[in-house]
């Protein structure tokens, strides 16, 4: 079997991507943007494909503007979780030394409990089926990594830590606007 065209494949996505951003104002010029297109290789052919698609993706933007969680989530992230699970992370560069490196990593993993309380009840209006369940996902990898501090554990606040990084991962592939 040859091997996928990928190369062709990439500049499609990405001014598909920007579609659905609506940083364009029309399906034509998201059409345009395909360099493919603008070649008019097998144009036809694909006149009814792009149609589809550039539909698709117009109808998934606006049940993603429905689905998108309120502001004060990305001030709550810049505010608290950034910053609270910085510290968690930063074991990863280097154990903590003194009581008081050991002291802060107990303190942002205990602000991140309380952040994925918070972020729990900050869901969008539609489509939040998955997200109290991923705030929860959030604030229970942060007790495991508070008590692996409290254990003066470097190996468990790591692994607490990658069980954290793929809750972050895990609702942003949901729930960030793309
Ligand atoms: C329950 C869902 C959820 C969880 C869990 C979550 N986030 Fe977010 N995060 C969001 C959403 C939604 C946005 C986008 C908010 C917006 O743009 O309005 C966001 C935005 C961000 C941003 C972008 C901020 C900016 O300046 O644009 C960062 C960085 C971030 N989150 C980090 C994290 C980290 C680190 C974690 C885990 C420790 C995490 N988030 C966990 C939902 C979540």
């Amino acid at each position: 079997m040859p091997a996928p065209a990928m190369s062709g494949k990439a500049p499609e996505r990405a001014a598909h991507r920007k579609c659905a951003r609506g940083l364009f104002s029309n399906a034509d010029n998201c059409r345009m943007l395909n360099p493919r297109e603008i070649a008019g290789e097998k144009k036809q052919m694909k006149t009814g494909i792009t149609c589809a698609i550039v539909g698709a993706v117009a109808l998934m933007a606006h049940f993603a503007l429905a689905q998108q969680p309120p502001e004060r989530v990305l001030g709550l992230m810049k505010s608290v979780v950034v910053p609270a699970s910085d510290v968690v992370f930063a074991v990863g560069k280097g154990a903590p030394k003194k009581e008081s490196d050991w002291a802060a990593v107990e303190n942002g993993a205990s602000r991140l409990i309380d952040a994925g309380k918070t972020l729990a009840t900050e869901g969008p209006a539609t489509g939040g089926a998955d997200w109290i369940r991923l705030a929860n996902s959030m604030s229970q990898a942060a007790v495991v990594a508070g008590s692996a501090a409290k254990n003066r554990n470097v190996d468990a606040v790591l692994d607490a830590g990658d069980v954290l990084y793929t809750t972050c991962e895990d609702c942003h592939r949901q729930y960030m606007k793309k």
